[in-house]
């Protein structure tokens, strides 16, 4: 029989507890003690990662999930995947199950993903539908969430339909990008972007094109997947043989975001010595003509704009040791138009497949081994200044129960 990682590591740092005083994790009423994250909360050469409690344990994630995922903007797919009337898309963020979905007037629109009934989940994957039917007693929602069919509930007494619609929830879109909210007090979607949108609207979003999702499981804390993202350090060891080397210059964030630019003259988007068969998107300016956007977005994506395409990651957590990882990406639309778009696109996708299945792979070894009880934090070098602002951003917001105003840039 297989033991949960979480498992293995209760149980040791229980028995060699002596030995690991530094490392012990605390209680749950104690991790929100900043003294535990004080190596964390500095410059990031005088930094250290997290403690290895902060990627393993159940109540640390169950705080993440409480102050973090249902406190602040989380994206959750694209405008242009549900183009149609009844388009739907069940996601989830952090594990709770939501719907988008494109109602008769053409509005998206988010909900949970629960029947008013007796809660069932009411939609999976994606497709189109005329009303949303509960799989369980038929209870049907139009897509607006109005409750319009119970049969069978006419002699229940006191019950009026129109108190059980589904439940929405806040959405908000950028450039093209759909972002749902869980907490009715967070301020605007454009707050917690910050000057994001100064950096990237050059590249036209909504011009783009969502050609392509890939979804991938992958067996790592999602913090560990979005500092991965954020640092290049990794770069000739994982992904010499498929990339070569890149060297990223930082940028200077406002809002919760982090990211370098990449200086490459042309595509990001392909393997090493491959060129780009595609035109570079017209609109780009600034520092878009100089290189590649790589955007830690917080808390659950990693985007990159280039000079022909894009591509997100949704990082879907699903506990301490798991995620759900999206790799989208997208083209212009005159580029997706071209008769040989499709077989060209192909080498794109293979870069893609490629880097991300040697950044699983990594994340997944530093998963086992942050498993153990006899990990502990460790120093971060010159290339890793990502790391610590992701650890900074994400440590500031759980303590602050998740008003990321109060964050400072890290
Ligand atoms: S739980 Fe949905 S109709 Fe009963
Ligand atoms: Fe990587």
């Amino acid at each position: 029989m297989q033991l949960r990682p979480k498992r293995i590591s209760s149980y040791w740092h229980k028995l060699i507890r002596v030995n690991v005083k530094e490392d012990d994790v605390p209680e749950m009423k104690d991790m929100l003690d900043p003294r535990h994250y004080k190596n964390v909360m500095t410059a990031p050469l005088e930094a250290e990662s997290l403690p290895p409690w902060c990627y393993t344990d159940e109540r640390f994630f169950k705080l993440e999930v409480e102050r973090i995922f249902m406190r602040v903007w989380n994206l959750v797919g694209r405008d242009d995947l549900m183009p149609n009337p009844g388009d739907y898309l069940a996601t989830d963020v952090a594990g709770i199950p939501i719907i988008l979905i494109r109602d008769q007037n053409g509005q998206a629109r988010a909900f949970a993903n629960s029947c008013r009934h007796r809660a069932t989940q009411l939609l999976s994957g994606e497709g189109n539908c005329q009303a949303i039917v509960c799989p369980y007693h038929h209870w049907a929602f139009a897509l607006d969430g109005n409750l319009i069919s119970a049969a069978g509930m006419e002699d229940t007494i006191g019950f009026d339909m129109a108190d059980y619609g589904l439940k929405p929830l806040r959405l908000e879109r950028w450039a093209g990008f759909l972002f749902i909210n869980f907490n009715s007090e967070a301020k605007p979607l454009l707050d917690q972007l910050g000057d994001l949108p100064e950096h990237l609207d050059c590249y036209d979003f909504p011009n783009l094109i969502s050609t392509r999702r890939k979804i991938w499981d992958v067996a790592c804390n999602w913090k560990i997947y979005l500092e991965n993202q954020r640092e290049s350090y990794h770069i000739p060891a994982v992904h010499g043989q498929s990339l070569g080397d890149q060297s990223a210059t930082p940028l200077d964030p406002v809002g919760a975001w982090s990211g370098s630019l990449i200086p490459v003259d042309q595509t990001a988007a392909l393997l090493k010595g491959e060129t780009s068969p595609f035109p570079a998107i017209a609109t780009r300016s600034g520092s878009a003509l100089e290189g590649s956007h790589f955007i830690g977005l917080y808390p659950n994506t990693y985007l990159v704009a280039t000079s022909d395409c894009f591509w997100w990651m949704e990082i879907r957590p699903r506990g301490p040791n798991r995620i759900q990882l999206v790799v989208g990406s997208g083209f212009p639309h005159e580029t997706v138009t071209r008769p040989d778009f499709a077989e060209v696109a192909e080498r794109y996708y293979r870069r893609w497949d490629l880097t991300h299945k040697e950044d699983n792979d990594i994340c997944e070894l530093q998963q086992s081994g942050v498993n153990s009880p006899l990990a502990q934090a460790g120093r971060l070098s010159r290339r890793e200044r990502g790391v610590n602002a992701v650890d900074r951003w994400i440590i500031e917001t759980l303590l602050n129960d998740g008003d990321t105003s109060r964050v400072g840039a890290a």
